[in-house]
């Protein structure tokens, strides 16, 4: 028999909505008790006594054994679920960077005070992700993770290559759809992906890195030449983060723009929908496909995971307890695509070896491999300068598919 669940939800937005749905068409043995909101003006579909605007009334609530958090204040969230965890109760939470950015103390909370933390929701909306990496993935040596985790800058790309629509009209489309955090910098500037990144990174490998020290850029600056540049060459251009197992001690990990071929997995990903490739050392190459943003397909994710807390489920970080050998470094080379105006960026950069250089008065960029420490130490430059970056295997004759899968030193 399952464990009843009283639950103080925290937050009403687009995804505790769709969460609200969902519930309503389940007979799950969980009820909802109270839901702290933040503006009490809003008009709400459900009966006012259900709404609260203090906290403690949740988190003083005897009551109350399980707490879903599901709002917009990574400050805010972080008190929220160290309160419920250090008094009980197990936590269910979609703040993405919340989780990353607390990981360990949130991880040290658990372990404390015997509560469960799941945050199944907080990577890739619907798809089951997290639960795969800590539980069916325990014994396989994971090559890499990477994939496309973040479907408002996806819909942003999508809608350039496919449909034509500009940079800004397509963004305002995926804030008007729901999908773009309230700073659409998280979003196009790859924050969102990394956040993600580190998450998964922690179940797949057992390492808890600071999202500060991953590099991520985005696709804030990339431009007509270069979609046109890739629609020549038969690719599209997608925001990827990748984690790699590069030997028995060392994982590296970043969120770039990636040209990918038609061979991909991720070149028929478009608009809202996100993706995880896991390639494993037997069971090889394996795709994950849904949807990663939007109330009802997040709100399914927070289900599984108040469904798997009626029978006390929680991840046991199992791999960050053995492979304590294993470091996160930055320590690698990397074939990019630099689209720039100003030659003093090249100079900075000190590319390794330049495959391919091309000038005209309105379009120039080089070709080339890098080593990732330059890339983070210029991050500032090449964000002033307007340049556009991109992870280019495909452009340089190494597929990203076979530079993982073969372990190269080259990712
Ligand atoms: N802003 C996020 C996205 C929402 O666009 O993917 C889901 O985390």
């Amino acid at each position: 028999m399952s464990k009843r669940l009283k639950i103080g939800l925290f937050g009403f937005g687009v995804v505790g909505q769709g969460l609200y749905d969902i519930i309503k068409t389940k007979n799950l043995n969980i009820e909802i008790v109270k839901i702290a909101i933040k503006d009490p003006t809003k008009k709400r579909s459900l009966p006012a006594d259900l709404f609260t605007t203090d906290r403690e009334e949740i988190l003083n609530n005897p009551d109350i054994n399980t707490v879903v958090e599901l709002i917009n204040d990574t400050e805010a969230a972080f008190e929220i679920v160290s309160r419920a965890l250090s008094t009980g109760r197990n936590v269910v939470s979609a703040s993405k960077k919340m989780v990353a950015t607390y990981l360990e103390e949130l991880i040290a909370l658990q372990q404390h005070h015997g509560t469960s933390l799941l945050y199944e929701a907080s990577v890739c909306g619907s798809i089951p992700i997290i639960r795969n990496l800590e539980e069916y993935y325990d014994n396989e040596l994971l090559h890499s993770i990477s994939g496309i985790f973040n479907g408002s800058s996806n819909f942003v790309l999508s809608k350039g290559y496919n449909d034509n629509l500009d940079y800004d009209a397509a963004l305002k489309e995926a804030q008007d759809l729901g999908f773009a955090e309230t700073d659409p910098t998280s979003d196009v500037g790859g924050y969102d992906a990394k956040y993600k990144l580190v998450i998964a990174a922690a179940h797949a490998y057992g390492i808890v890195v600071k999202p500060e020290d991953v590099l991520n850029i985005g696709i804030q600056t990339l431009s007509a030449n270069d979609l046109k540049y890739a629609r020549e060459k038969r690719l599209k251009i997608k925001l990827v983060p990748v984690a790699k197992e590069l030997d028995e001690q060392n994982v590296a990990m970043f969120v770039l723009p990636k040209f990918v071929n038609e061979n991909e997995f991720l070149y028929n990903v478009d608009y809202e929908y996100n993706c995880v490739t896991v390639q494993a050392a037997f069971a090889d190459q394996q795709f994950f496909y849904g949807k990663g943003a939007g109330g009802h397909p997040t709100g399914s994710a927070v289900l599984s995971d108040i469904a798997a807390l009626r029978y006390d489920y929680q991840y046991e970080y199992k791999k960050a307890k053995l492979r304590t050998d294993l470091k996160f470094t930055n320590d690698i080379e990397l074939n990019v695509y630099l689209r720039y105006e100003d030659e003093a960026l090249v100079d900075v950069l000190n590319f390794i070896h330049i495959h391919e250089r091309f000038y005209s008065d309105s379009y120039k960029f080089v070709l080339g491999k890098i080593g990732l420490q330059d890339l983070i130490a210029n991050q500032q430059r090449i964000s002033d300068n307007k340049a556009f970056v991109a992870f280019a295997d495909q452009l340089t004759g190494v597929s990203l598919a076979s530079a993982l899968k073969h372990n190269l030193e080259v990712i």
